[in-house]
């Protein structure tokens, strides 16, 4: 932790450049966003930069009317930027595709005209399951033209969590695809939007884009192809305000349902653009490729919405990094000449694994910055990303933040002012962010004391709320804390004032970077008709952060073998989805619980762990540690 990297003179945009902006958004919060608002246009200005009355529901840049779509491309039409490439798209295999500016407007446009025609208004909830093709962000795109709310999900769920997030976001209109491809195999991405529909309150338009070509079943007056729906022509975008919803996306918490994070049309676009500004600070030339899904909030805020508003050129790519080889990575940054190269530490460690040879097959002389996010990286891949990737070169821009920050909250600046790197720190806040470690009482600790990392202000890619939920937004962010925003993570903030994440500080799990809550896994396992109860906690993995591991009891005339077992996990890949399942299910007689009938997830987890259990005082049955333990030493012998 004490290590330090000096960054070349040439990355030193000086650190008092950023001292001097970081202190004006505290200080001057108003005039400084009334300044940094202008990175959009607005079709009329807002009269209140910030209106605080009603807390902790904030409202920015209040009465403005604006359009994320005008802003990521009508503005560009009398511009240089018109015939500029917006996306490179790059599929799992074939041919890839360029897309202008001008070619991504023309699209919009006639998919927003087909919307509107289907019956789609402002205010409607639209659900998008569709893989990484370019008819992603055209969707969102087109959804945010007319002011419909769209929901998009990720197309690793499966079909009850597509059903969830349908109802919830009160969506009338799916937009899917035939199927998709992942690592040479296609998902049937249709069947599961049926099924979905089947489970759900019922909806009137499914818009399918052909994308594998393969024979899926239509139903009448419901099911269009979405090439046979576009027309030509201009849909004015429409007046929104600053504070109407543009997008719910759902995400994990500690309870079984998750939460529909809603971000706004004014604050979201203004936050998103000046941080991926400050942050990464993309020249008019560079090519940017953020390796995310769009189904997450990384791939909307990084791959649609901020590089179109700062008019840049993506890289965009369809499959897993690391099909049908492991150097697809530096392949593609080789042939597309990627110069900024945004990734996950589960993504380096799992390429790190693979060895140096991979990257040594590429020339990777094209990048200049590196990027991470969705969980801490350890040093050690740290420094494999900085060595063997971008050989000394590149700064990494460890980026912190989660769904409900809309975009970063604690990165370094290479426009403001690039500060010295310390590997495995995410180094110092955006401006407008204000944060502070605080302990369990809601004191301050002294530096280099853990943490709950709490923001002190209000900043404009703040969600604007929870999905039909108002409660919720309070109850979990700003009830521990009053007043302040609860990350729910843990920090330090060290002596020279650098920020160090620790993981979260609740029951939710990171695996490979993504958010999942033990207690939606949990629930999906008892709604099981063999499945009493569950317990699920993470096993700490060097690739993905986390491994999902259950421990459940049976109901009655149910056999404990594996073929059980395997029946489990097979329903949940196609209820919840594959990245819901546990990678290991274990059968016990029972689990262990306090008086009061909690499951003690931390001595399972310990146990499991072969690490001491801890106080077990309140512990009701402890024949089941023993069953566990026994048959964790059972499990270890036979792996010896
Ligand atoms: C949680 C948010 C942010 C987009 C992807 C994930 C963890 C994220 C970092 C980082 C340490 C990080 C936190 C956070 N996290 N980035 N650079 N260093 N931890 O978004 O699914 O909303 O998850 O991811 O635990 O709370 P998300």
């Amino acid at each position: 932790m004490n290590e330090t990297l000096p960054m070349d003179e040439k990355y030193k945009v000086t650190l008092s450049g950023y001292l001097k902006e970081y202190k004006e958004s505290l200080e001057s919060t108003e005039e400084f966003w009334n300044k940094k608002s202008r990175i959009i246009d607005w079709f009329e200005p807002f009269t209140k930069v910030l209106d605080d009355k009603n807390k902790p529901f904030y409202k920015w840049f209040v009465n403005g009317k604006t359009n994320m779509s005008y802003n990521c491309l009508d503005r560009y039409m009398n511009t240089e930027r018109r015939n500029k490439v917006a996306y490179i798209w790059v599929p799992e295999h074939g041919e890839e595709k360029v897309i202008t500016y001008f070619g991504l407007y023309r699209r919009v446009n006639s998919f927003a005209r087909a919307l509107l025609d289907l019956g789609v208004k402002k205010g409607d909830g639209v659900t998008i399951y569709l893989p990484m093709i370019l008819e992603a962000p055209i969707a969102m795109l087109a959804c945010a033209r007319i002011g419909a709310v769209f929901n998009v999900v990720f197309s690793g769920f499966g079909e009850e969590a597509l059903a969830q997030r349908i109802n919830d976001s009160n969506s009338k209109t799916v937009i899917t695809a035939d199927g998709g491809y992942r690592k040479g195999n296609v998902i049937q991405l249709k069947k599961i939007v049926d099924a979905a529909i089947e489970l759900s309150n019922g909806v009137d338009n499914v818009i399918v884009v052909k994308n594998v070509h393969n024979k899926i079943n239509m139903v009448q007056d419901r099911d269009y192809y979405y090439d046979e729906i576009l027309q030509d022509g201009y849909v004015k975008p429409a007046e929104l305000d600053s504070n109407d919803p543009l997008f719910i996306l759902y995400t994990s918490g500690t309870t079984g349902k998750p939460k529909g994070i809603v971000h706004g049309n004014g604050g979201y676009p203004v936050w998103v653009a000046n941080t991926m500004k400050w942050a990464f600070n993309p020249g008019e030339e560079d090519r940017w490729w953020c390796a995310a899904d769009i189904g997450w909030i990384t791939g909307h805020s990084y791959i649609v919405f901020a590089p179109l508003l700062l008019g840049v050129t993506s890289v965009m790519y369809e499959g897993a990094i690391d099909f049908p080889k492991p150097d697809r990575m530096w392949d593609i940054v080789e042939r597309y000449g990627v110069n900024i190269l945004y990734t996950s530490p589960t993504a380096i460690r799992l390429l790190m694994k693979y060895g140096e040879k991979y990257p040594l097959m590429h020339d990777l002389s094209s990048l200049k910055v590196l990027g991470t996010v969705g969980e801490p990286i350890n040093p050690a891949a740290w420094h494999w990303f900085y060595e063997e990737i971008g050989k000394s070169r590149c700064p990494i821009i460890d980026t912190y933040w989660q769904t409900e920050t809309g975009g970063f909250t604690i990165a370094p600046s290479r426009e403001l002012g690039m500060p010295d790197l310390k590997p495995g720190s995410a180094t110092f806040p955006m401006p407008g962010i204000d944060p502070v470690i605080l302990n369990e009482s809601g004191k301050e600790v002294p530096p280099g004391e853990k943490g709950y990392i709490v923001l002190k202000k209000p900043w404009p890619g703040l969600m604007l709320t929870v999905n039909g939920d108002p409660k919720r937004y309070v109850d979990t962010y700003f009830s521990k804390f009053k007043n302040m925003y609860l990350m729910g993570d843990y920090a330090i903030k060290d002596k020279e004032g650098y920020y160090w994440l620790l993981g979260r500080s609740d029951e939710v799990l990171k695996v490979s970077g993504h958010r999942i809550g033990t207690i939606e896994i949990e629930d999906g396992l008892v709604s099981m008709k063999e499945v009493a109860e569950a317990a699920v906690f993470g096993k700490p993995d060097t690739i993905k952060g986390d491994t999902i591991i259950a421990f459940i009891t049976l109901k009655d005339g149910y056999d404990k073998n594996v073929d059980t077992i395997v029946s489990i996990k097979k329903r949940m890949r196609s209820e919840l989805g594959p990245i819901m399942v546990p990678e290991e299910i274990h059968i016990v007689n029972t689990l262990p619980k306090t008086r009061s009938g909690k499951i003690m997830r931390r001595v399972i987890k310990a146990v499991y762990l072969n690490q001491v259990t801890g106080d077990i005082s309140t512990l009701e049955n402890e024949a089941s540690v023993e069953e566990i333990k026994k048959a964790m030493d059972l499990i270890r012998k036979e792996e010896d």
